[in-house]
């Protein structure tokens, strides 16, 4: 597939600043081997997340004048509801300042300790919130998903037959169904509607709420209009559609809010919203800001109607495609078939001469950072603090920020990589924290 044509032209820039290799060294030792402590100048291209890293729009920038600071009931509020209403089509919106605000206060009111939730696959922050609260997160991806290099449609789908039988198993304990879409941690892998239909009845049936993880709920019903839907109906409709099916969802605007910051709950359920609404004023802030200004908000506002667009996801799903597919033709083992936001390298096959207990995925993307100062994400044992199944590095392409060249140049990092491969070592911890280890461990190289 070629590279997709840009749909936009570049107005404002960001400077890139690229490092010798012994510079590289150096901050990657001065940053403890943990690449979220490399300062971002040090980053030649930042494929660490997709996550509030998009480029504005000048809509979204001439909104940003309009942003009304007002503390309560602002107009920017105003417009912000609105939005988020004609996305979701549901009637009461709660803003929160990101995701995992939202996952917070949703695991306060509907989570006890011993409830079990059961979901495709929980994102990190989710099942950091869910099980702070004493429950027990259960991830159920679908047989599918198990051959990472296998092309197969919808990969982010539940288990159906597993969530039926592990929803009597847990009986009472069992508190709802999540899907997260798309399934970030099961690489970026949409969820067919008919599997979010069928979760959300089998949830229903046993009388269990049924959440959505909105964060990319765009590019996830770009590809059911793609592959299910053949083309037919639009993007916006599906996407009211996913809503529909779910009691409450929640949306990291970081994502296909095509905003820096922000978020919300939905759901059209008042008594429920009332409880969500004590939460927010007392964790994030009064219910028409959540922790969020006037001009986010109105990013988000505009930034939900832009997400919308065929040619704007044609664009960003086209250049994951592109990267993978360079990628695989230089036979780098990947997550197949590409998936929404990134593209997901098996390091645990690329780095096989690394043990698992000495973080491969890790190893990779301190290699990346040191030959050619890429950014990248282990997805594993480090980040998931368990044995997983597949040592990941996701490569998270940044929404309408960069280029077919620095593609291009991630391609060739790799080339050389793994033309050398046996010279990378892997990784010990020294240092790590309670949860969420990741992001702040210290690490130093196994002799
Ligand atoms: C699927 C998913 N859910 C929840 C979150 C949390 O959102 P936030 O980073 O805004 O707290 C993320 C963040 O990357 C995510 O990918």
């Amino acid at each position: 597939m070629p590279y997709p044509f840009e749909p936009y032209k570049i107005k404002v820039l960001g400077p890139i600043k690229t490092l010798s290799k012994a510079e590289r060294l150096k901050a990657l030792r001065e940053a403890r081997y943990n690449l979220f402590k490399i300062p971002s100048e040090k980053i030649t291209v930042d494929l660490l997340t997709d996550s509030g890293t998009s480029a504005l729009s000048q809509e979204q920038w001439s909104q940003i004048m309009l942003g009304d600071e007002t503390y309560a009931s602002s107009k920017s509020w105003e417009r912000f509801e609105v939005a988020v209403k004609n996305f979701t089509g549901k009637k009461e919106v709660i803003p929160v300042h990101q995701g995992r605000a939202a996952e917070k206060i949703i695991a306060e009111v509907l989570l006890e300790k011993n409830d079990a939730a059961f979901s495709n696959s929980f994102f990190d922050t989710t099942r950091a919130n869910f099980e702070h609260r004493g429950a027990t997160c259960f991830d159920i991806p679908t047989e599918k998903s198990a051959d990472l290099s296998k092309p197969k449609l919808f990969k982010g789908d539940i288990d159906a037959k597993k969530l039926k039988k592990l929803l009597s198993r847990y009986g009472k304990r069992a508190k709802f169904v999540l899907m997260t879409l798309t399934n970030n941690t099961g690489g970026g892998q949409p969820a067919s509607l008919k599997n979010t239909e069928l979760a959300g009845n089998i949830a229903a049936k046993k009388g269990l709420k049924f959440i959505i993880d909105a964060c990319r709920i765009a590019e996830n019903a770009y590809f059911i209009w793609l592959y299910e839907q053949k083309r037919k109906g639009n993007i916006k409709s599906i996407i009211r559609k996913l809503f529909s099916l779910s009691d409450v969802a929640f949306m990291s605007t970081k994502k296909d809010g095509l905003a820096n910051s922000g978020g919300f709950i939905v759901t059209n359920d008042r008594s429920l919203a009332a409880k969500l609404r004590e939460l927010t004023v007392l964790y994030e802030g009064f219910v028409t800001y959540g922790g969020m200004t006037g001009r986010e908000m109105e990013t988000i506002a505009r930034g939900l109607e832009e997400v919308v667009s065929p040619t704007y996801l044609e664009h960003r799903i086209g250049q994951i495609v592109y990267l993978h597919n360079e990628l695989a033709k230089i036979d780098i083992p990947l997550i197949h078939p590409p998936g929404g936001h990134a593209v997901y390298v098996d390091a645990g096959k690329l780095f096989a001469h690394i043990p698992q207990n000495e973080f491969p995925g890790q190893a990779l993307a301190a290699a990346l950072y040191q030959e050619g100062g890429i950014r990248s994400v282990e997805i594993g044992s480090l980040m998931l603090g368990k044995t997983p199944k597949s040592e990941l590095v996701r490569l998270a392409v940044p929404r309408r920020t960069y280029t077919r060249p620095h593609f291009d140049y991630v391609v060739d990092v790799f080339k050389k990589i793994a033309a050398n491969k046996k010279q990378y070592k892997g990784f010990k911890i020294t240092w790590q924290p309670s949860t969420l280890r990741h992001f702040t461990c210290k690490l130093k190289p196994v002799n």
